[in-house]
């Protein structure tokens, strides 16, 4: 049958077919009397079981749409499937041109006329791109980061997707793994935030068609893997289950995120894709989630290279039981799900439940309404690269900079008069500072750090490359050759450096050395880079570093002689300027840690929550035995968690604590001064840490449990407050449940999470 009709009438009088309503009004009066459900239970009632297995089924972008019509291999099977409502969602299909046609048919062909998702990876920014979500995280601005979101959102939505996988929400300690990029960071409580401010970027209020829906990923314990390696085995603690690796996770659901996404790794031996304590029991069980959960990217399938599955008929079997709605590009679905319900290995109710969560989201949407929606080429025009979007990424970037040290006030630089040589290939590269998520952004749209820094004409600028930090061209677009050898251009990088007011390293990782199956097992500056600063530092000390990256690096030398350090991450399309902004002082750097810089690779993972050990030898000299520290170097990072300057100064004082006993149902006030002793206006992330000192389990030696962001003027102190009561200090305890335990409590307030001032309180449990 051919719709003549539009879609909503069809969905409304599917509704009105089955009951859900009385009144036979104007359909599109009625479009949305119903509650979701019944909508959702009347579409569903009209479904053979082959289609009902056809919305769980996930297919990547499989044919140009604007070529013919695929007629051979696997391609022509994705096309007829779709012709039959057996694909609920694509991935990788973008443009308005491509969505529209593909939506087409699938409301137009097929027999029911549902509409299909889009889905992509809109993970930081889609064409105008905004700095890779670890360095968002380093913002500490809620706000900046659900705007953030929001135009990400807008240009995504505009160019027909209405779907983003983001966003991740891993805890994450380990920076060999190169997803560390991806997410918030090393943080249960900061991520958590994050989580609900990102959700509510994406998704907005009330899905306008500026909105996309969220997933929520990978759950859970991805970024555990062992090694740092990606895709390696996960084998955690319930404690750390419960306490680090979940509460973000429950604050997106908690949120209104519409979608989850699982996970590669295995928890406790079971594939996240298969596992029911995971999917089953605590997301939609304990938390109530309504929305539907996508596998990863073949992850269905890679339960048999994991050794779970017998073969990709058992893997669905598995998968489906487990609890995993949708999946993404194994076919195991499509493939065996409607003959495994009729061998009665997977019950048609489980079948029934995970397409009610698809079609909801779909209802929420609106697409249903409108399937056509996210597909309106003036829109797309209109809207994709405008010039809002720019500012808006450009705010967020320079948010997201932190200044990690600065010797003598060697920053901000003088605006006119100085010899000024900017060294290193990454301050030319208009490509990496996109970072490895982009994929929506051409190659070359990035700001370079000296076209930013051309902004400023008073002083005299020289550029010299120094060395190449990716040889050749990247493999496939998806990798990057290392430059190990090539020193080629040393000499007339050291000749430009001599006699040089200043000399400005751009060094870092190249955007694509980071992010998804780029785990590294050295994080030192790659290649040549650290040779060719130490080279220049001979010649001229007086060097200001710029870091380009997308994980912690270790650069203990640096750290020790370099006296001014920027980390400047991967910033995306308007990181050049943002950089610039903040080395003339235009913008004070206000941006903290997400994640501890470590001393040397041996001490990963290292995150500053760690627990105390019956031996924490804290002072004891390093040679000294039976401690548990390193008999070669110090347990401390280079830089910790929270550790960011500013170019003004700030003093904490006169911390207090309301009452030194918390008792049931009350509440006690924590208080600081924070006094800016300088000449310069700046904003400062006060950062406030709790103690548990002892417990029914052993908790962390400090543990994040408020923030605020303020701006102090120049001479001014400014009172800051924080309340705690029963669930500041609650933990997932030995009774296997959330609860504030009686006991003596900690407070540290101050600029990272190595601050030193402290008051306490006592919790009764009266
Ligand atoms: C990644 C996901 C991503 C998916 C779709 C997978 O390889 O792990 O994070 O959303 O691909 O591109």
């Amino acid at each position: 049958m051919k719709l003549s009709l539009p879609h909503y009438v069809l969905a409304a009088s599917l509704a009105i077919a089955m009951g859900c309503s009385t009144q036979k009004q104007s359909l599109t009066a009625n479009k949305n009397i119903l509650p979701v459900d019944r909508k959702v239970d009347s579409v569903l009632s009209l479904m053979t079981l082959e289609e009902k297995v056809g919305q769980m089924n996930q297919y990547n972008g499989f044919w140009e749409v604007t070529g013919p019509v695929p007629i051979n291999g696997q391609a022509a099977t994705k096309y007829e499937h779709l012709k039959k409502g057996w694909v609920g969602s694509m991935l990788n299909v973008k443009g308005v041109k491509d969505v529209r046609a593909l939506q087409k048919i699938a409301v137009e062909e097929t027999r029911l006329h549902i509409p299909v998702l889009f889905g992509y990876d809109v993970i930081h920014g889609y064409k105008t791109v905004s700095p890779i979500p670890l360095a968002e995280a380093a913002s500490w601005d809620l706000e900046a980061m659900r705007r953030s979101a929001e135009i990400a959102a807008a240009e995504a939505a505009s160019s027909g997707l209405n779907w983003t996988f983001a966003p991740m929400v891993d805890v994450s300690r380990d920076a060999r793994w190169g997803r560390v990029m991806e997410g918030a960071g090393e943080d249960p409580y900061l991520g958590s935030r994050i989580a609900e401010a990102r959700v509510k970027g994406f998704q907005g209020n009330s899905f306008t068609e500026f909105n996309v829906a969220a997933c929520v990923k990978h759950f859970a314990g991805y970024s555990f893997a062992e090694s740092g390696r990606d895709y390696n085995t996960v084998d955690i603690s319930r404690n750390t289950l419960y306490n680090v690796v979940l509460p973000p996770f429950k604050a997106a659901a908690e949120a209104g995120a519409l979608t989850f996404m699982n996970s590669f790794n295995e928890l406790d031996g079971i594939p996240a894709t298969g596992n029911s304590f995971l999917q089953r029991d605590i997301l939609k069980g304990e938390w109530g989630f309504k929305g539907f959960i996508v596998s990863d990217w073949g992850s269905m399938g890679e339960m048999i290279a994991h050794g779970y599955a017998k073969d990709l008929n058992h893997a669905a079997e598995l998968a489906a039981n487990a609890g995993s709605d949708m999946d993404m590009e194994s076919s195991g679905y499509i493939g065996h799900l409607v003959n495994l319900v009729k061998e009665g290995k997977v019950s048609p109710d489980k079948i029934d439940d995970a397409v009610r969560r698809i079609l909801r989201v779909k209802f929420e949407l609106g697409l249903f309404d409108d399937p056509y929606k996210y597909c309106n080429e003036a829109r797309e025009k209109a809207t994709v690269g405008k010039k809002e979007f720019h500012d808006g990424v450009l705010d967020m970037a320079k948010k997201s900079i932190v200044l990690l040290k600065n010797d003598n006030s060697l920053l901000p630089l003088k605006k006119q008069g100085q010899k000024i040589t900017v060294i290193g290939a990454l301050a030319d590269d208009k490509t990496s500072p996109l970072g490895n998520w982009r994929i929506g952004a051409d190659d070359n749209t990035a700001v370079t750090v000296l076209e930013g820094m051309a902004q400023y004409n008073g002083n005299t600028i020289t550029y010299v490359k120094g060395a190449d930090v990716a040889i050749g061209s990247t493999v496939m677009g998806l990798n990057t050759h290392i430059n190990n050898t090539d020193r080629s251009g040393f000499a007339e990088a050291v000749s430009a450096a001599k006699g040089a007011d200043v000399v400005i390293m751009v060094l870092g990782e190249h955007g694509l050395q980071t992010g998804e199956g780029r785990s590294r097992s050295d994080l030192g500056l790659p290649g040549v880079q650290q040779e060719l600063l130490e080279a220049i530092y001979k010649v001229n000390p007086n060097i200001v570093l710029v870091l380009q990256n997308g994980r912690p690096l270790v650069i203990p030398w640096a750290a020790e002689h370099i006296p001014a350090i920027v980390e400047g991450w991967h910033l995306g399309t308007e990181s050049g300027h943002a950089i610039a902004q903040v080395l003339y002082g235009d913008y004070n750097p206000s941006g903290k840690l997400p994640m501890t810089f470590p001393r040397s690779v041996g001490q990963v993972p290292i995150y500053y929550n760690y627990k105390s050990t019956g031996r924490p030898g804290n002072g004891q000299p390093t040679e000294s035995v039976f401690w548990s520290h390193y008999n070669d170097i110090s347990n401390t990072p280079i830089y910790p968690f929270g550790h960011g300057l500013s170019y003004s100064k700030f003093d904490y004082s006169n911390l207090k604590v309301s009452s030194h006993n918390l008792n049931k149902g009350s509440k006690v006030t924590i208080t600081v001064d924070v006094k800016n002793s300088s000449t310069v206006d700046g904003k400062e992330v006060v950062q406030f840490y709790l103690r548990d000192l002892f417990a029914s389990v052993t908790r962390p030696v400090k543990e994040l449990k408020g923030f605020e962001l303020v701006e102090i003027k120049a001479g001014q102190t400014k009172n800051v407050s924080f309340t705690v009561d029963e669930k500041t200090i609650e933990f997932y305890s030995a009774n296997n449940k959330w609860e504030a335990e009686p006991g003596d409590f900690k407070v540290y307030v101050g600029g990272s999470s190595y601050t030193k001032l402290e008051a306490g309180f006592n919790y009764t449990g009266k």
